[in-house]
């Protein structure tokens, strides 16, 4: 039996309005920006900042990160593989909603499986989907410990514990490479902006 849409006896309605018309109303692509990294790598520290930066600049954007998605949406997830692998493939296609929007949605989630990632990616058709790997070696992500999370892992109170008890996979072909533990915020920040005008994704003018 096919599991299409049509056998679901579920079909599309188009509106009037649609994506190139919401892209046009905003001056930009909807594109997304996916963080990936350890915790602590400073995913969200980054994603934050840049989205203030896209805001200023006048794009339309938002966020998507633990806080909104993990206490909500995907409340009923936790860490094993097959938890977050539901949360990845629930965050792709939300991201892919945000981009049929036209909005720049940044998206910060350890989303520590390669695989996953590419899931996330072939969602996209248009080349929108840019990769910026969080880069930032374990030891320093570990004393700087926000959360005080790799020192409950290590004491073994937190299980599956990405880095610690659980495999981080990173990324073969980001787009973009942050190296959070030697460039500085800011330096991160303008690398991507840097990457999203070099490739056309933001007009130069409106930087300048
Ligand atoms: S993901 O692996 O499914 O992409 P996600 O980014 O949503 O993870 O959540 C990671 C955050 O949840 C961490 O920054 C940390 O605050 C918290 N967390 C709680 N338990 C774990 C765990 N076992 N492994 C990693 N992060 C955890």
């Amino acid at each position: 039996m096919s599991n299409s849409d049509e056998a679901r006896n579920i079909f599309r309605h188009e509106g009037q309005v649609d994506r190139e018309n919401r892209e046009r109303a905003n001056r930009h692509k909807g594109l997304t920006l996916w963080f990936t990294g350890l915790s602590g790598s400073g995913k969200s520290t980054v994603s934050v900042a840049l989205e203030e930066r896209l805001h200023a600049l006048g794009c339309a954007t938002y966020r998507l990160d633990g806080d909104n998605v993990r206490t909500g949406l995907n409340r009923d997830l936790g860490f094993t593989p097959e938890d977050r692998i539901e949360n990845i493939r629930r965050i792709g296609e939300v991201a892919r909603l945000f981009r049929d929007a036209g909005i720049i949605n940044l998206v910060a989630f350890i989303s520590p499986y390669r695989q996953d990632r590419q899931m996330a990616r072939a969602l996209s058709d248009r080349g929108d989907f840019v990769e910026v790997f969080v880069d930032c070696a374990l030891d320093v992500c570990e004393s700087r410990d926000p959360k005080g999370l790799y020192k409950k892992a290590r004491a073994g109170a937190i299980p599956n514990f990405t880095g610690i008890s659980a495999p981080y996979e990173p990324p073969e072909n980001p787009e973009v490479h942050l190296r959070t533990d030697t460039q500085s915020l800011d330096d991160c920040v303008e690398a991507v902006l840097g990457h999203l005008v070099e490739k056309g994704y933001i007009d130069q003018s409106l930087i300048d």
